[in-house]
C-alpha cells in the first residue's frame, strides 16, 4: 500500500456531498422500478411493512456497519478486510462483493437503458393520445427488440464509466445535492395526479391495507432482498463510499439521512404507481415492465404531461447513474488498489467485462426470452441472485464482522469520531449487529430459498 500511504487519499470534500452521493447511490431503479414492481407481485401492504421493519432492523445498522469498516480501513471493499482482519478468509466477503456488482451492474444498465429511451419517446410526445393498452403494446414491442435495448444499455454503461473514470468525488456531490430534491418535487406532483385519478383508492389500498394470507416465506425473503438492494448494502458499496468519508463527519447521521431519504421516496414511488395501476387496469404483478407501462399512462393524463414527462426521465436516468457509479466503483477501487491498475484501465476493463454480461440480460426480454431456466430468465436469475442472496448473504457477514471481529473498541471509536461524537444508541446497534440482524437474515434466507420448512 506503498503508494496509498504517501499520497492523500481522495474523499468527500463536505458532509453535504457525502450525504448528496450515498444518497445517490441509494436512490435510483432500486425505488422506482424496483419496489412497484416487487410490493406489486407479493401483494402490496404487508410487503410494505415487512419491508418496512427490514429497513429499520437491519437496512439502517448495515448501512452504518459498512460505513464503519470502510472508514476505519480507507480502502476498497476487499482491501479493507484485508486490513482489519489481516491473514483471515474475510477478503472474501469483498469478493463476493464484487462480483455482486457484476450481476447488479449486468441487469440494472438493461434498466437504465430502458429510462433513456422513455426519454427520448417522451421528448418525441410518444405517450400522446395513446390508450393503456396501446402504451403496453409499445413498451412490450421496444422491450422485445434487440439493437435498440443493447445500445441504450451500452450508451449507460459509458456514461457510468465515464463519471466514475473522472473520479467519483468531484462530479457526483455537485449534481445530486441539487436534482435529487427535484426529482422529490416531480414524484410528489405525480403523486397528487395519480391519486386524484378515478378509480385511484383501490391502489391506496393494495398499497396500505395489509393482507397477511399473502406472506410466506419467499414473500419475505423478497422483502429484505428488497430492503438490501434499495439501500445499497451487503455488496461493498458503502464500504468503499465509507473510505472516503472525512474523519469529523458523522456516520450515525449519515446513515439515517440516507436510510429515511431512500425509504421515503421508495414509498411515494409507491403512492404515485399503484393508484395508477388500479385506474388503469394494469396487473400489479405484471413484472418487471410495470413502471413502464404505468407512467407513460400517467403523463398521458396530466396537464404538462410533455413538460413532466421529459423531466421525469432525465432525473430517473441521473438518479440510476449515481446508482451505477456507485456499483462500478466498488470495482473500480477494488482493481486500481489490489491489483494496481490506472484508474483508467480499471474503468475500461471492468466496463466492458461488465456490459459483455449485460448483454444476457437484455436479450432476455427478446431472442433469449424464451430461456427458461429454472422457471427465470438470465435476467430474472440476475434481479433475484444479486437481491435475494448475494446481498443478504453480504450483509450477514458485514454484520457478524462488525460484531464480532473488529474489536468493539474499534467500532465504537469510528462510530463516535474517537468519542468526540455521543451515539446514545450505540449498545443496541451492537446487539443488532451481534445477535439480532445475523439471526433474523439467517432465518429468513434459509426459509426463504425452501432449505428449512417449518
Ligand atoms: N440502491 C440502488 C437503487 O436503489 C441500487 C444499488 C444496489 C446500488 C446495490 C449499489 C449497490 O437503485
Amino acid at each position: 500500500m506503498a503508494t496509498l500511504n504517501n499520497a492523500p487519499r481522495d474523499s468527500f470534500s463536505s458532509r453535504i456531498g457525502v450525504i448528496a452521493a450515498a444518497a445517490g447511490s441509494a436512490v435510483g431503479l432500486g425505488n422506482i422500478w424496483r419496489f412497484p414492481y416487487v410490493a406489486g407481485e407479493n401483494g402490496g401492504g404487508a410487503f410494505l411493512l415487512i419491508y418496512l421493519g427490514f429497513i429499520l432492523a437491519i437496512g439502517f445498522p448495515v448501512m452504518l456497519a459498512e460505513l464503519t469498516i470502510g472508514r476505519r480501513a480507507q480502502l476498497n471493499a476487499l482491501g479493507s478486510f484485508k486490513k482489519l482482519a489481516p491473514g483471515k478468509p474475510w477478503f472474501l466477503v469483498g469478493l463476493m462483493g464484487i462480483v455482486a456488482a457484476f450481476l447488479i451492474l449486468a441487469f440494472y444498465s438493461t434498466i437504465a437503458g430502458w429510462t433513456l429511451e422513455y426519454l427520448i419517446q417522451a421528448i418525441g410526445n410518444q405517450f400522446a393520445g395513446k390508450s393503456p393498452n396501446q402504451l403496453k403494446e409499445s413498451f412490450e414491442i421496444f422491450q422485445s427488440g434487440t439493437f435498440r435495448p443493447l445500445l441504450w444499455q451500452m450508451i449507460f454503461m459509458f456514461l457510468t464509466g465515464y463519471i466514475v473514470y473522472s473520479g467519483v468525488k468531484n462530479g457526483i456531490e455537485k449534481y445530486t445535492k441539487i436534482l435529487m430534491p427535484v426529482l422529490f418535487l416531480l414524484i410528489l406532483v405525480m403523486t397528487v395526479r395519480s391519486v386524484t385519478l378515478e378509480g385511484a383508492s383501490g391502489g391506496l389500498n393494495f398499497l396500505f391495507k395489509p393482507d397477511f394470507s399473502k406472506i410466506t416465506w419467499p414473500v419475505v425473503l423478497d422483502a429484505l432482498g428488497q430492503a438490501a438492494f434499495s439501500l445499497s448494502i451487503g455488496m461493498g458499496a458503502l464500504i468503499t463510499y465509507g473510505s472516503y468519508i472525512q474523519k469529523n463527519n458523522p456516520l450515525p447521521n449519515i446513515a439515517l439521512q440516507v436510510t429515511a431519504a431512500d425509504t421515503l421516496i421508495a414509498i411515494l414511488a409507491g403512492v404515485m404507481i399503484f393508484p395508477a395501476v388500479f385506474a388503469f387496469n394494469i396487473d400489479p404483478a405484471e413484472g418487471f415492465g410495470l413502471v413502464f407501462i404505468v407512467l407513460p399512462n400517467i403523463f398521458e393524463q396530466m396537464a404538462g404531461g410533455y413538460f413532466f414527462s421529459i423531466l421525469f426521465f432525465v432525473l430517473l436516468a441521473i438518479a440510476a447513474l449515481t446508482s451505477t457509479v456507485s456499483v462500478l466503483e466498488v470495482v473500480v477501487a477494488y482493481f486500481s488498489e489490489e491489483l494496481k491498475m490506472t484508474r483508467n484501465k480499471a474503468t475500461i476493463i471492468a466496463s466492458v467485462a461488465i456490459s459483455f454480461v449485460g448483454v444476457f440480460a437484455t436479450l432476455s426480454f427478446g431472442p433469449l426470452s424464451d430461456d427458461i431456466i429454472f422457471g427465470r430468465t438470465i435476467f430474472g436469475w440476475f434481479d433475484y441472485l444479486s437481491a435475494n442472496v448475494f446481498l443478504p448473504v453480504g450483509a450477514l457477514a458485514i454484520v457478524v464482522f462488525v460484531g464480532w471481529f473488529m474489536g468493539k473498541r474499534n467500532v465504537k471509536n469510528e462510530i463516535t469520531n474517537e468519542g468526540s461524537l455521543k451515539v446514545l444508541f450505540f449498545p443496541v446497534f451492537i446487539w443488532i449487529v451481534r445477535l439480532i440482524a445475523p439471526v433474523a437474515i439467517a432465518v429468513v434466507f434459509l426459509y426463504g430459498l425452501g432449505v428449512l420448512k417449518l
